[in-house]
């Protein structure tokens, strides 16, 4: 896909401050510092438009991007990040709930997972929580510069075997760093907001 044009078009905590317009959305979600932010920049070819971070942490309110005026990623805080004090992480926690639960215009949710590490408790968590909503769900292994290709499908196999992924979900290999996978997952996000 071709971007031409984006906005960050809203910052939300709350239901009443998402987008009135209508596009359908795609949702980030992973842990803290796995490159959700990362992401959604080298997805629309914007370099610091959604800020990263080496530090965990740094995205904490929902951030709607409206791309090509025809759907929005929505850049959604991290989990796991345990170094946040508690009544935070629950606010997020619910924050994060409300808006997955209840979104008839959310498409599917892309979620994250280090392709260099077995899923952590935190993912298997997540990966469970969304299927039990019957939310489509767009996995993508991200930091696959980080090993050699010859091992790209043994730590592929590991995720999907843990996760207990459902066959209907794709499994997309992704870099930030060198822009691996970028066209084969914009193809199945395309494939999402038509269905
Ligand atoms: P929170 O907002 O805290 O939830 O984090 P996030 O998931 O948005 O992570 P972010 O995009 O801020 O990236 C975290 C760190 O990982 C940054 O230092 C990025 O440069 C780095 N990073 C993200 N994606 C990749 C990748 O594909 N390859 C490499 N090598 N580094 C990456
Ligand atoms: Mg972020």
């Amino acid at each position: 896909m071709k971007v031409t044009k984006v906005d960050l078009a809203h910052v939300a905590v709350k239901r009443e401050q998402y987008p009135k317009t209508r596009y359908p959305e795609i949702a980030l979600s992973g842990r803290s510092n796995v490159g959700k932010s990362s992401f959604i920049n080298k997805m629309i070819n914007r370099k610091g438009l959604a800020r990263t971070s080496q530090r965990p942490g740094k995205t904490q309110t929902l951030n709607f991007y409206e791309i090509n005026e025809q759907l929005y990623f929505v850049d959604v805080p991290g989990y796991g990040f345990a170094r946040a004090p508690k009544p935070e992480r629950e606010a997020w926690g619910r924050m994060i709930e409300n808006y997955l639960e209840d979104r008839e215009v959310l498409k599917a949710v892309v979620q994250l997972v280090d392709l260099r590490h077995a899923p952590s408790a935190d993912d298997k968590m997540m990966y469970k929580w969304l299927k039990h909503f019957e939310i489509p769900v767009i996995l993508v292994a991200t930091k696959c510069d980080k090993i050699p290709k010859g091992k790209w499908q043994k730590h592929l196999k590991i995720i999907e075997k843990d996760l207990e992924k459902v066959e209907s979900d794709p499994l997309l290999l992704f870099s930030s760093e060198t822009a691996q996978g970028k066209e084969q997952v914009w193809k199945t996000i395309q494939y999402y907001i038509q269905n």
